[in-house]
């Protein structure tokens, strides 16, 4: 199973799983699956001894950067933590070491590269993502996006592997539902994007429930509809959440900031995405809303927004799946690194 990751994916970079077939995610997902089954019975023990996995976090993190520190150790190697402003390293918003020079030297040291940059980080929408691009243009090493203002794809993959695990490995015609939700942090589209990319990729009816005004990335939304297209199934943004919940068979709910969170001068609007957000009391994702699915599951990607995103009741439910697919975050990039890097 590793050989043939290794086969199809040794040395690529995963900015998002757009980038990659469904056969790679699929193989990626297998081998995730068997690291967990095997986690420690000593067969992987060994595949990254001696390398090292080298994180910048422009943002903090408690999952990422936990789960890619076990990730690193359950496989024989180390991941390294760096404060990107303890290396004078330029940014969009910062001068510094061009991408360039550093992404070369480091593929010196390190098997492979991670970055997260998000939203608040940067001056315009994509400039994560660009950012990230960049180093992987130059660097020989993989380089991976552990979050950005535009993906996310450690996420979509662990959302899939609990829809794989709950759910059925035929995901094919299950309706994904995702939903707006109100709340204090003006989150980023990575999770968000992420997941309707990878559950339309599998075959998944998918329908957006929003206000109007958050609006996600028209690109992405795009790939989203082509995947559903293609799989002969429906994909739908309404702004009626009863439509939205009906006969759900997942259940999404996520706060997302506006298409206007940025000045044309690059400064991040958070505390008016706050105040607008915060002005939707009803788009919370609740057990009335629930008992509108088909028994539906819940999912979100976490950190939660409790008592504004979901409640408790449901979050802490017995039909929440969070605490499953963060633990789902450890094997599925233990596989992806098992897969790319050398
Ligand atoms: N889901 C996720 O990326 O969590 P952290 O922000 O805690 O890493």
């Amino acid at each position: 199973m590793l050989e043939r990751c290794r086969e199809m994916l040794s040395g690529r970079d995963l900015l998002t799983t757009h980038d990659w077939t469904r056969e790679e995610l699929t193989a990626v997902l297998e081998l995730a699956e068997d690291m967990q089954k095997e986690r420690w019975s000593g067969k992987y023990f060994d595949v990254l001894k001696n390398r090292t996995f080298f994180m910048f976090f422009y943002n903090p993190s408690v999952r990422t950067r936990q789960s890619f520190e076990c990730a690193a150790t359950e496989l024989g190697g180390h991941a390294q933590f760096l404060e990107p402003k303890s290396m004078r390293l330029k940014t969009a918003k910062t001068a510094g070491e061009t991408i360039e020079d550093a992404a070369r030297v480091m593929s010196r040291y390190a098997a492979g590269l991670g970055i997260r940059m998000l939203e608040d980080k940067v001056a315009a929408y994509g400039e994560g993502y660009k950012m990230i691009k960049e180093y992987a243009d130059w660097a020989d090493i993989p380089v991976s996006s552990m979050a950005d203002d535009r993906f996310h794809p450690f996420q979509g993959l662990a959302d899939t592997m609990g829809m794989r695990k709950h759910i059925g490995k035929d995901l094919k015609g299950k309706k994904a539902t995702l939903v707006w939700g109100h709340g204090a942090l003006a989150r980023s589209w990575c999770s968000v994007q992420e997941y309707i990319l990878m559950s339309s990729l599998y075959g998944m009816d998918v329908t957006i429930a929003n206000p109007e005004g958050y609006d996600l990335d028209p690109e992405v939304i795009g790939w989203a509809k082509a995947n559903c297209a293609a799989n002969g199934q429906e994909f739908k943004v309404t702004h009626d959440q009863k439509e939205a919940y009906e006969g759900s068979n997942i259940v999404y709910s996520r706060n997302w900031m506006s298409p206007n969170a940025y000045t044309p001068d690059g400064e991040f609007l958070k505390a008016q995405e706050v105040e607008k957000a915060l002005a939707y009391p009803q788009w919370i994702c609740d057990e009335e809303k629930m008992k509108l699915t088909d028994n539906g599951l819940y999912i979100h990607p976490m950190p939660i927004d409790r008592g504004h995103e979901v409640t408790d009741e449901v979050a802490s439910g017995p039909r929440s799946i969070c605490v499953d697919v963060a633990e789902n975050r450890l094997h599925v990039q233990k596989a992806v690194m098992a897969a790319t890097m050398k």
